[in-house]
């Protein structure tokens, strides 16, 4: 039927056709928008109110799901930087927002693993990994602007694809901070913005609203390097790359470190 209408331009059953499809595209998206924006604003609701409807979870559970399950590939192109980055863990280890653990798999089993992840329908999905790799846990349920754990009391906070999407990046920074112990190592790998005045900047800041409703408040023009660098941390060295992923393809991979004990 659609290849003859391809002959008539102009017939009217096929202009219905297009509009009933813009109009399918337009409801799906609309309804992914409604799910991502649920998922948000329970994922901090969460945190101070017991969970009462299971509508409102929806969103949640989808991009818990997502997280555990459309990595591969990503994973994949960045396993060199993490093998080297993750290279040299001892201690207490506190990892910021993990998601579904795609981190696990590189920790040596005699470290102190504390994971701080505010979307409670990941915690399975981790915990699952977890006993996959016989590595034992310490999950919590919280946000990295408010760090349960005492002050200079870490050795090591890792954070991936994670600094881009929490609310208050300079408080998150100075709870890193406070909580690690002096000559502690905060080790990243996050997107960042691109160049000020290039095509990719233009378009992650012209996305950026309806990119932060369907991934979950990530910011995908955020400065995070120059974030970093004046946080107050004693050096902060990292390596720019480009991940093959669209819109958030500039990437850093690094080191920041507390001043040590005078
Ligand atoms: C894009 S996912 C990255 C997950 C994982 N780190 C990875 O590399 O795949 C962002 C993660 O940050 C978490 N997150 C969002 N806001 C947070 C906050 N304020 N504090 C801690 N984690 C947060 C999300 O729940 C999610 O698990």
């Amino acid at each position: 039927m659609l290849n003859e209408l391809e002959h008539f331009p102009n017939h009217p059953l096929k202009t219905s056709t297009s509009s009933l499809g813009a109009l399918t595209r337009f409801a799906l998206r609309f309804a992914l928008g409604v799910l991502a924006v649920r998922l948000r604003n329970d994922c901090y609701m969460t945190l101070k109110q017991p969970i009462k409807s299971p509508f409102s979870n929806c969103g949640k559970r989808l991009f818990a799901w997502m997280m555990a399950t459309c990595s591969t590939a990503y994973e994949e192109a960045v396993a060199e930087r993490k093998q080297a980055l993750f290279s040299n863990l001892h201690g207490n280890v506190l990892e910021i927002g993990p998601g579904s653990g795609p981190n696990l798999s590189y920790y040596p089993h005699d470290i102190h693993w504390i994971g701080i992840e505010p979307n409670p329908f990941i915690h399975p999905y981790l915990q699952k990994e977890a006993e996959r790799l016989g590595l034992s846990i310490d999950l919590r349920t919280g946000t990295a602007e408010r760090l349960e754990a005492e002050d200079n009391s870490i050795d090591t906070i890792v954070s991936t694809l994670v600094l881009c999407s929490v609310p208050d990046l300079p408080r998150t920074l100075q709870e890193i901070l406070r909580v690690l112990k002096p000559g502690g190592r905060f080790l990243f790998l996050e997107h960042v913005a691109a160049p000020q005045g290039t095509w990719l900047r233009k378009i992650q800041s012209g996305i950026r609203p309806i990119w932060q409703v369907i991934g979950d408040g990530c910011h995908p023009d955020r400065e995070t390097g120059s974030a970093l660098e004046t946080a107050g941390f004693e050096t902060v060295d990292y390596q720019q790359f480009r991940a093959p992923v669209p819109v958030v393809s500039p990437q850093i991979v690094g080191i920041a470190t507390k001043k040590a004990a005078s």
